[in-house]
C-alpha cells in the first residue's frame, strides 16, 4: 500500500513546511534495512537533500555505550526488564540530544530501527506487558514521532539463509530462536496493521535496486512536499 500523505502524523500537523523528516527502517535482523537506509540517503542526497543516518541503539555517546552492554556477549545473566530498560533510555537520550534538534533545524533524519523495534522485540518477541512497553516508549520518546516507518518484511528461513551468509561476529542478540523470530516479525505485522498510515510494508524479498525504487517513490509521493 502507499503512504497516505493526507493523513499526516500529529507531529508534521503542528510543524510548518519546511521542517524536518523522521523516516525510520524497520525489520527482523536479515531483513535488509542497512543497504536500503543507505540507497536511499544517496538518492536523497544526490537530490539536494541531505539526511543523517541514526541508528538504535546509539547515535550518542551514552547511546553508543548503552549499546554495547546490551550487545556485550558476556551480558548473558541479563534480565529481559534490563534490556528493555536501556533500549529505552539509549532512545530518550538520542530523541533529546539529536533528533528533535535537527528536525527543529529543518534536516531530514533516517534512522536504522525506532520504539517499534522494542514493540516487536520485547513486546512480541520476549512477550514483556504491551501497557509498559507503549508507557515506556511515550516516556523516551515524547512527542517525536516517525513520519513515515518503512517495515522490511520477509519470512524468517529467508532472514536466516542471509544471515548464515554474513561473515561477521555474533553479538549477545544474534542468539534468539526461531519462534522469538517469527514472533517479532507478527508484531511488527500487527503494528503495520494498527498504524497503516504511518507503517508500509515493503516486500523485503524484493531485488534491493527494485525494493529502492519502491522506497524511494513512497517517500517522493507521501513526504517531499
Ligand atoms: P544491530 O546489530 O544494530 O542489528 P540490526 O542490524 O538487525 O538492527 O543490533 C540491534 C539489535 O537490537 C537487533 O537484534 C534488534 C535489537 N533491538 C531490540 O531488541 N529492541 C529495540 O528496541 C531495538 C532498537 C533493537
Amino acid at each position: 500500500m502507499l503512504y497516505n500523505k493526507d493523513k499526516l502524523t500529529d507531529r508534521q500537523q503542528n510543524l510548518p513546511s519546511n521542517t524536518g523528516r523522521l523516516i525510520t527502517f524497520e525489520g527482523i535482523d536479515g531483513s535488509g534495512k542497512t543497504t536500503q537506509i543507505e540507497l536511499l540517503s544517496a538518492r536523497l542526497a544526490a537530490e539536494g537533500i541531505p539526511v543523517l543516518l541514526l541508528r538504535e541503539p546509539g547515535g550518542t555517546q551514552i547511546g553508543e555505550a548503552i549499546r554495547g552492554i546490551l550487545l556485550d556477549k558476556a551480558h548473558t545473566s541479563m534480565c529481559i526488564e534490563t534490556e528493555l530498560l536501556l533500549f529505552a533510555a539509549a532512545r530518550a537520550q538520542l530523541v533529546r540530544e539529536v533528533i528533535v534538534p535537527e528536525l527543529d533545524a529543518g534536516k531530514w533524519v533516517i534512522c536504522d530501527r525506532f520504539y517499534d523495534s522494542t514493540i516487536a522485540y520485547q513486546g512480541y518477541g520476549r512477550q514483556i506487558d504491551p501497557t509498559v512497553i507503549r508507557s515506556l516508549n511515550q516516556l523516551a520518546v515524547a512527542r517525536c514521532r516517525p513520519d513515515i516507518t518503512f517495515l522490511l518484511d520477509l519470512p524468517v528461513d529467508c532472514a536466516l539463509t542471509r544471515l548464515a551468509g554474513r561473515n561477521r561476529l555474533k553479538d549477545r542478540l544474534d542468539n534468539e530462536s526461531v519462534s522469538f523470530m517469527q514472533r517479532t516479525r507478527e508484531g511488527y505485522c500487527q503494528l503495520a496493521k494498527d498504524e497503516p498510515d504511518r507503517i508500509v510494508i515493503m516486500n523485503a524479498t524484493e531485488p534491493e535496486e527494485q525494493l529502492a525504487e519502491h522506497i524511494y517513490h513512497t517517500i517522493r509521493e507521501g513526504l517531499a512536499t
